[in-house]
């Protein structure tokens, strides 16, 4: 089985992953070899920096063109990882978010830390849907609030929110309480995807260990549903259309 990334930090000289394309193509072969087919390469947008729209499309072609020579995972177009911030807020009632190809499908995430997610997530989440998008939540187990409370999941996720695990999450990659929040929502069977959320190659061990964590934790036809399956509707590879 091949696997498809949909959160994968890996366009140069954008933000806070990869400053050189040579260590862009190191994190791609390793992925590859992890056993990734193809991605959809991702960066930040929110109100705290300026908008790299412009600069995420020019690396992401020079990225394209260098990994298709280079051979291994394909990449099947670009994203942001939108901030749930005023900014979000001011651009999606205006159309300007920046949907998976092919799809209407937006990944957003909280301010991670102490400000959790906002309380009127339920309702941002659900204005989301009026206007025709699919909000997919990255990482929900790195929040205070769910690993307060993971139940609360459920509820947006009845409301048509996809959930995203971040699969670094399952071998502590960013604590304990995220590791432990990550484990109970698998087993409650809250996720819809998972992910790499990968922004450096010296983090592919990491993510190496944090598969091998999935498989034995769930088996590997769930491994293929939260990896193969989900992330293909996603990014509409199963339809093949991948057109930005
Ligand atoms: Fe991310």
């Amino acid at each position: 089985m091949s696997y498809l990334d949909i959160h994968l930090h890996a366009l140069p000289g954008v933000d806070d992953g990869p400053e050189e394309i040579t260590e862009s193509l190191l994190l791609l072969k390793g992925m590859t070899d992890l056993g990734f087919s193809a991605a959809v390469v991702t960066f930040h947008l929110d109100a705290d920096h300026e908008d790299r729209s412009g600069i995420a499309e020019k690396s992401y072609n020079e990225l394209r063109k260098a990994a298709s020579d280079q051979g291994g995972i394909g990449l099947s177009g670009y994203t942001a990882e939108h901030r749930i911030d005023p900014l979000f807020l001011r651009n999606y009632n205006t159309g300007r978010v920046l949907c998976y190809p092919g799809t209407r499908f937006v990944l957003v995430e909280g301010t991670l830390g102490p400000a959790g997610l906002p309380p009127n997530l339920n309702e941002i989440l659900f204005r989301l849907h009026l206007k025709g998008l699919r909000p997919i939540l990255a990482h929900p187990e790195r929040y205070d609030t769910i690993q307060a409370d993971p139940g609360i999941l459920s509820a947006l996720r009845d409301g048509g929110t996809w959930m995203q695990l971040d699969l670094q999450s399952l071998v502590s990659g960013y604590g304990r309480a995220a590791e432990k929040a990550a484990k109970q929502l698998l087993e409650k069977g809250l996720y819809d995807v998972a992910a790499s959320d990968l922004h450096h190659a010296k983090d592919l061990d990491q993510l190496g260990r944090s598969l091998e964590a999935l498989a034995s934790q769930l088996g590997q036809e769930e491994v293929e549903r939260l990896l193969g399956k989900g992330p293909a509707e996603v990014a509409a590879w199963a339809s093949g259309e991948t057109t930005r």
